[in-house]
Order: C-alpha cells, then sequence, then structure tokens
C-alpha cells in the first residue's frame, strides 16, 4: 500500500501534509501519535472512506481513487477494492439483533455469497481462533466488550482481506480485556500472511508486533523505523515528548 503526497483538508483544516507511506506485502505497521494528528483519517482513507483532497494511494499498484484515464473510479471499482481491505474500529459495530454466527456469515453470504453452511463452516473456524467458538449463538449483548472486539476481528478476518487495519481496536477496554483482545491480534499477526496498519495508543504492543512505526504528528510523519529505533533512539524531540506522555500515562 503506498500514500504518495497525500493532503486532506476538512474545510479549511489541514489535516494530513504531504504524506508519503508505504507498507509492504505481510509488513505489520504502526501509527502513534498525538490526538488529531491525522492517524484515524489515514486508515479512513485507505478504506475509501474519505477521499484526500491530493495526492494518490495505490493497494497492490492499483489507484484507489483514479482509473487507468486518470477519472475518479467508479462506486463498484471502489466496492472492489475495499473488499480487499478489512477494518476494525474502536466501537465494535456488530448487528445488535444478530447472533454472533448470524453476524459472521452475514458478509460472506450476500457479499461474497458463499453458501449458508459454507459461510457457517468458516464462521466456526474463524470463532476457534479467537477462542469463542462457545458463543456461536449468544447476542452481542450477552458478550463482554473483548469478546465482542474478538468477533469483530473474525468478522473482518472471514472476508480474507489481504490488509487488515486496526483502529485503536482496545481503547473502550479495561486492560483484562484489551490485553485478551490483544492476544488475538498477535496471533493474527504471527500466524497469517496478512498486511496490518495498526493505530493503537498502547505502546507495549506496538512494540512487539510491528516491524515499523510511524510516528504522526500535525498530519506529518515525523519519522519512522523498527520498534527499537523508535522507542529506544528516537530522533526527534517531539517523538520523544510523545512517549514521554504516554508511558507516563
Ligand atoms: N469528518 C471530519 N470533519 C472535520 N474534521 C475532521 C473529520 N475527521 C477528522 N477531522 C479532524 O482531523 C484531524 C485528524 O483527525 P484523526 O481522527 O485522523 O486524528 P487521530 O490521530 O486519529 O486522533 P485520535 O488519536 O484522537 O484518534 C482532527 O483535528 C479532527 O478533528
Ligand atoms: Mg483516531
Amino acid at each position: 500500500m503506498e500514500f504518495e503526497r497525500i493532503s486532506k483538508f476538512f474545510g479549511a483544516h489541514r489535516v494530513l501534509v504531504d504524506l508519503d507511506l508505504q507498507v509492504q506485502p505481510g509488513e505489520k505497521v504502526t501509527l502513534i501519535g498525538p490526538s488529531g494528528s491525522g492517524k484515524t483519517t489515514v486508515l479512513r482513507l485507505a478504506m475509501t472512506l474519505e477521499k484526500p483532497t491530493g495526492g494518490d494511494i495505490r493497494i497492490f499498484g492499483e489507484s484507489i481513487l483514479f482509473d487507468s484515464a486518470g477519472k475518479p473510479l467508479s462506486t463498484s471499482q471502489e466496492a472492489r477494492i475495499r473488499r480487499r481491505c478489512g477494518m476494525v474500529f474502536q466501537q465494535f459495530n456488530l448487528f445488535p439483533h444478530l447472533t454472533v454466527l448470524q453476524n459472521l456469515v452475514l458478509a460472506p453470504t450476500t457479499v461474497l455469497r458463499q453458501s449458508k453452511e459454507q459461510a457457517e463452516n468458516t464462521a466456526l473456524e474463524y470463532l476457534r481462533m479467537v477462542g469463542l467458538e462457545g458463543k456461536v449463538h449468544a447476542y452481542p449483548a450477552q458478550l463482554s466488550g473483548g469478546q465482542q472486539q474478538r468477533i469483530a476481528i473474525a468478522r473482518a478476518l472471514i472476508l480474507k482481506p489481504e490488509i487488515l487495519l486496526l483502529d485503536e481496536i482496545t481503547s473502550a477496554l479495561d486492560p483484562e480485556l484489551a490485553g485478551e483482545v490483544l492476544d488475538v491480534v498477535r496471533g493474527v499477526a504471527h500466524e497469517t500472511k496478512v498486511t496490518l496498519l495498526i493505530v493503537t495508543h498502547e505502546m507495549r504492543f506496538a512494540r512487539e508486533v510491528s516491524d515499523r512505526i510511524a510516528v504522526f504528528d500535525a498530519g506529518r510523519i515525523i519519522e519512522q523505523g523498527s520498534p527499537d529505533k523508535i522507542f529506544s533512539y528516537p530522533e526527534c524531540d517531539r517523538t520523544r515528548a510523545f512517549l514521554q506522555s504516554v508511558l507516563n500515562h
């Protein structure tokens, strides 16, 4: 995935400034930085939930904004690209009136047109992966926040995204439940080839799971590098100040 000179304005407010970011297939990259620095906006752009004001974004070498003639992509072209990315949000967004199993088979049976049986078998496989096979027939309200988030991760993975975008998926959770969710992501990171683009305030987790960390400040990447470099030998004063504030929190 490549962001090339991406700028983004909301009205007169400049949120991303000539952003360049590359993520290699299978790479695990984490975006950290102060609130409002533009991290979520980057993920939303990758998901085509927002359009940049300038620049181009390519996924697997293909622009997610323009066709080969330079015209904006149609809704169906966009939908095809979006299917290659999955996203999990801070709020789990499960359908409250559907059981766990029904939540998990919805997209495979409608979007991918799988048979109910096939979708249910796959759903059970992913439920095992997130350690919740006992909850197939539960409704979201009968699950803890951590369990709901693990279901949300399974729901994203079931569509076999090549890139998985995770936006502060533990920040609505108590530390213990957050730990369960992070364990699931660790498993995904180690056992699958999925490319991960993560936004998190959990610095220990970022350090453990990432191949590379990009530090955001005011719509720019101020520095990036291996977790060891960023946490042990940060170059920018801003990075040091940010890390100090979150690590002492
Ligand atoms: N839809 C929108 N309309 C107007 N302004 C927006 C919109 N979405 C984001 N912004 C602004 O863009 C800036 C960057 O927001 P973004 O959500 O990307 O930050 P962030 O780094 O994810 O912050 P946090 O760590 O608090 O989640 C903020 O100043 C925010 O207020
Ligand atoms: Mg955010």
